[in-house]
C-alpha cells in the first residue's frame, strides 16, 4: 500500500529515481512523474489504465521554467500566464524536442499548468524536470480531491501520496489553445470564462468530438461513477415520474426535495455558490457512489462561474 504523508524531501527523492505518485494541487491530485523519462511516462499511463492517445498535462513551478520548453507564448497566452500562473491554467504550447511525443501523443503542443499548491510548489522548487500528471483516478472514473480518493482507487500501485488536504477548487483546470494567436477553450475547468475573457476578451469554446478529441478529457463519457447517472433541469418533475423512490439519490444545487429521504440527497452548496459546489461536486460523487444506490438523480446548475464546469462534468458522468 502507498504512504500517505507530508515528506516533500522524500517525494523528490522517488520522483528523482523515476516513481510515479501522487500530488495535491489546487484543482485535483494528480499523478506525478518526471515528464522527460520515457519509463516513468509509461509508468503514469499504466498505473491509471490510460490510452497512450491521451496526452499529459506538465507541471512547472513558473512561468520561467516553462520558457526552454516552449518555442513561443502567443501575446494572449502571456497574459494570461502572467494574470493566472501559478493557477487553475493549463496552456496549450508549442513544444520544443526536449518535451517526449510520449507526453503529447506526437502533437506539437504541448499543455503546461503552474499549480498552485504551496506543498507542489516546495516540490517543483527541488526537481530540475517539470512533472507530467494526469488527475490521479482510473482511466474514466471520477477525479480525487483527497489524498485518501486517491488511496482507495491506486493505493496498491504507487509508494507514496503527498498529503495536501482537500483541494481548495475541486475540479480540473481550465484548458486554453491559441489559433492565430486567438484564444479557443478546450476544457472547461476552475479558471471561470468570464475571469479570462475580463483579461483577453472574448474566447470561444470547442465543442467535443469523439471522432477528434483535441482534449480526450472531453471524451463524452468521463469523471463517471460506477452508479448509473441521470441529469435533469427540473428535479421535482422527474423525481415525481418515479414510481419506487427508495433506492434513488439526488445530487442537488442548493435545496432539499421533499419527496425523497433526506439521507439519500447531497446539496452541492446550500447558499448557491458554484465556487463551493465546485469543491464538493467529485467528493459527492464518490461518496453516492459508494452507497448502492440504484440510480443518482444529478440536477444541473446555473451556467455562470463555475455551474458551467459542474454542468460539463456532469453531462459527461451522466454520458452513455
Ligand atoms: O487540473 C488539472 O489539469 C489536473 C491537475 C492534476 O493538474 N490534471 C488533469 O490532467 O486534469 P488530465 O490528464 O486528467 O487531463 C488533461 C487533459 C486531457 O483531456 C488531455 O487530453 C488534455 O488535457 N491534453 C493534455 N495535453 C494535451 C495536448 N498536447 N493537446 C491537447 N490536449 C491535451
Ligand atoms: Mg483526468
Amino acid at each position: 500500500m502507498s504512504t500517505i504523508g507530508t515528506d516533500i524531501q522524500q517525494a523528490a527523492a522517488l520522483l528523482k529515481a523515476g516513481e510515479v505518485l501522487a500530488i495535491p494541487t489546487e484543482t485535483v491530485y494528480g499523478l506525478a512523474g518526471n515528464a522527460l523519462n520515457a519509463e516513468a511516462i509509461v509508468k503514469i499511463f499504466k498505473t491509471k489504465n490510460r490510452p497512450f492517445f491521451d496526452p499529459l498535462i506538465c507541471h512547472f513551478k513558473d512561468i520561467d521554467a516553462i520558457r526552454p520548453y516552449v518555442k513561443s507564448i502567443p501575446t494572449k497566452a502571456l497574459l494570461l500566464a502572467n494574470q493566472f500562473m501559478p493557477g487553475p491554467l493549463t496552456l496549450l504550447l508549442e513544444k520544443q524536442d526536449s518535451i517526449p511525443d510520449l507526453i503529447t501523443n506526437g502533437s506539437d503542443l504541448v499543455a503546461v499548468r503552474v499549480p498552485n499548491h504551496p506543498m507542489t510548489q516546495a516540490l517543483l522548487a527541488l526537481l530540475d524536470f517539470p512533472l507530467a500528471a494526469p488527475s490521479a483516478n482510473p482511466f474514466g472514473y471520477i477525479s480525487p480531491t483527497t489524498a485518501q480518493h486517491v488511496a482507495d482507487q491506486l493505493g496498491d500501485k504507487i509508494p507514496y501520496i503527498l498529503d495536501g488536504g482537500d483541494c481548495s477548487l475541486g475540479i480540473e483546470s481550465t484548458i486554453v489553445m491559441f489559433e492565430n494567436e486567438e484564444p479557443v477553450i478546450l476544457r472547461l475547468g476552475a479558471l471561470k470564462m468570464e475571469d479570462i475573457e475580463n483579461c483577453i476578451g472574448k474566447v470561444s469554446i470547442r465543442s467535443h468530438s469523439s471522432s477528434n478529441p483535441q482534449a480526450p478529457g472531453q471524451l463524452e463519457k468521463h469523471y463517471a461513477p460506477h452508479t448509473k447517472i441521470v441529469l435533469t433541469e427540473d428535479i421535482n418533475e422527474t423525481i415525481s415520474s418515479i414510481s419506487n423512490k427508495e433506492n434513488i439519490a439526488a445530487l442537488l444545487f442548493s435545496k432539499h426535495i421533499k419527496e425523497l429521504k433526506l439521507s439519500n440527497q447531497l446539496l452541492l452548496s446550500e447558499s448557491s455558490n458554484t465556487d463551493e459546489a465546485a469543491k464538493n461536486l467529485f467528493a459527492f460523487l464518490r461518496q453516492l457512489d459508494g452507497q448502492g444506490f440504484e440510480l443518482i438523480i444529478a440536477e444541473l446548475l446555473p451556467d455562470i462561474g463555475l455551474g458551467r464546469a459542474i454542468n460539463d462534468r456532469l453531462r459527461r458522468a451522466a454520458a452513455k
